[in-house]
């Protein structure tokens, strides 16, 4: 699994740590994208640190609820991920996941604009692309309020929007 953990030792907000998803904690992983815990699912994983996929915990520091104590790491609760696929054709495809307890409280608008600019800034990674379907509102908010504007795109065998963007759009994005 060595290869899903980046060489950054976490980005920080004031609330939140976004780190790379240590050795052993594929189960909270898989937990949070309801995914089961088993042989296929595991390999699976092995398979995308192979290709040089990056996935990142976003943790909400010094906090340990009861309730999800399937989801404690020791820096606190992991609330979502954000995975980025290896760069094809110039582009980093990001995909992510807030933990559905723990939706709507600006967890994602936080990590996603400190993990954008550590992927163009210290990665150097030339353009970053979200794709979701049109009818899914939260990421589109989301995209949009992060201040970027997405095109019509065909990438989930139907209508989708497709937010593609480089370091310069990033920058200057209002
Ligand atoms: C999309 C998702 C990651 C958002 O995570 P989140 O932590 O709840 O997002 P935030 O709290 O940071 O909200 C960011 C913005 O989106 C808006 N938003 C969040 N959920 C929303 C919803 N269900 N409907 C409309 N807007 C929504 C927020 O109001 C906020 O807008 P604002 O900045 O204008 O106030 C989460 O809903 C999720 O995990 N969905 C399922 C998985 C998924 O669709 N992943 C995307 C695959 S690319």
């Amino acid at each position: 699994m060595s290869r899903l953990f980046s060489n950054t030792s976490g980005l920080h907000t004031s609330r939140l740590l976004i780190r790379a998803v240590g050795q052993y904690e594929e189960r909270q992983y898989l937990n949070i994208n309801e995914l089961p815990y088993n042989s296929k699912t595991l390999s699976a994983l092995q398979e995308w640190s192979q290709q040089g996929c990056l996935l990142f915990f976003i943790i909400l520091r010094n906090t340990h609820r009861w309730s999800q104590l399937e989801l404690h790491v020791p820096e606190g609760t992991v609330v979502g991920f954000i995975q980025v696929l290896p760069e094809r054709n110039r582009r980093s495809e990001i995909s992510f996941r807030t933990q559905s307890s723990s939706r709507g409280l600006g967890y994602m608008k936080e990590a996603l604009t400190v993990v954008f600019d550590y992927l163009f800034e210290v990665l150097q990674r030339l353009e970053l692309l979200v794709e979701t379907r049109t009818d899914n509102s939260a990421v589109r908010r989301l995209m949009e309020g992060l201040g970027l504007r997405g095109q019509p795109g065909s990438g989930f065998g139907g209508p989708s929007i497709v937010y593609e963007f480089g370091r310069h759009s990033w920058t200057y994005r209002h």
